[in-house]
């Protein structure tokens, strides 16, 4: 590691496990100084715990970053802290598949709350200290999802294609005050909920082989290729992009037809 985050005010939302805390880690590594924030009280102290051990001196912020009173709070706690925020990651979300005509008005609001209002209600919440310094970078972890549809997962891909207008429309809205504003869209990532969702199926290890057959890559990705995404994203490496999105699916977005 180079430190290409020296001295960067991080905040990574998620970050109690799966890719959160990858970037969390990679961050670190990096030198940067970190606010995780996480709905996981528990699962957030045992990773800032782990990250202490690594000589890392985490803030943790416990919130439903569905809800913008806690957002708020959570972010202000960390500026309290810090006095700035360079660079926010937002990568918590949740799974909502259902089919559609089935599903609840409540699971519809969890699914919209969380994988799409979240991120503007933390952007919303950093964007003040953001434009009065002049830069941030934000990174929203989108997914596949956001351009590309898998049957049956209604209505997660309606935020994950939200996500990503949101990030166009406010990486144009606030270049010009030095802020930039880029996505990365993983597709399959060895996470804790990947290998739950696989868990489910009657023989796990052919689904496994069957959604590895379907990855030119031949191959699911782990959470330490998408952090290292989202250190170059939110490094001065990028300096001159921002409404983009980063794929990192092992190619099988890029494919029409098996
Ligand atoms: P995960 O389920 O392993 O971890 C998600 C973290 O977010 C957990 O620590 C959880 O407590 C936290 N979280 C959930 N709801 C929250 C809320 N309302 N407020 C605050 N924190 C909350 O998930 P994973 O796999 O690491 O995914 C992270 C992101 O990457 C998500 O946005 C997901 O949609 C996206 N993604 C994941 C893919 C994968 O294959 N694992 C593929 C494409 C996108």
């Amino acid at each position: 590691m180079t430190g290409r985050l020296t001295d960067k005010v991080a905040i990574v939302t998620g970050a109690a496990r799966g890719i959160g805390a990858a970037i969390a880690r990679a961050f670190a590594a990096e030198g940067a100084q970190l606010g995780l924030v996480d709905i996981d009280a528990d699962g957030l102290a045992a990773f800032a715990a782990e990250l202490g051990a690594t000589g890392a001196r985490p803030m943790t912020a416990v919130a439903n970053i569905g809800e913008r009173a806690a957002v708020e709070a959570a972010v202000a706690a960390i500026l309290a802290r810090h006095g700035r925020v360079d660079v926010l990651v937002n990568n918590a979300g949740i799974n909502v598949f259902a089919d559609p005509l089935e599903l609840s008005d409540e699971a519809w609001q969890r699914c919209m709350a969380v994988n799409l209002e979240g991120a503007w209600h933390m952007i919303r919440a950093v964007l003040p200290a953001m434009l009065a310094a002049g830069r941030g970078a934000i990174v929203n972890i989108a997914s596949t999802h956001a351009f590309s549809i898998i049957p049956g997962t209604f209505p997660y891909p309606v935020a994950k294609h939200g996500l990503l207008g949101l990030t166009r429309a406010l990486a144009v809205d606030y270049a010009p005050q030095g802020i930039r504003i880029n996505a990365i869209a993983p597709g399959y990532i060895e996470t804790d909920k990947v290998r739950d969702w696989l868990a489910e199926f009657p023989d796990p290890a052919a689904a496994r082989a069957r959604i590895e057959g379907l990855i030119p890559l031949r191959r699911i990705g782990t959470p330490e290729q998408v952090a290292h995404a989202a250190v170059f994203l939110a490094s001065d490496e990028t300096a001159f992009s921002t409404g983009s999105v980063l794929t990192m699916d092992g190619g099988r977005s890029v494919v029409y037809h098996d």
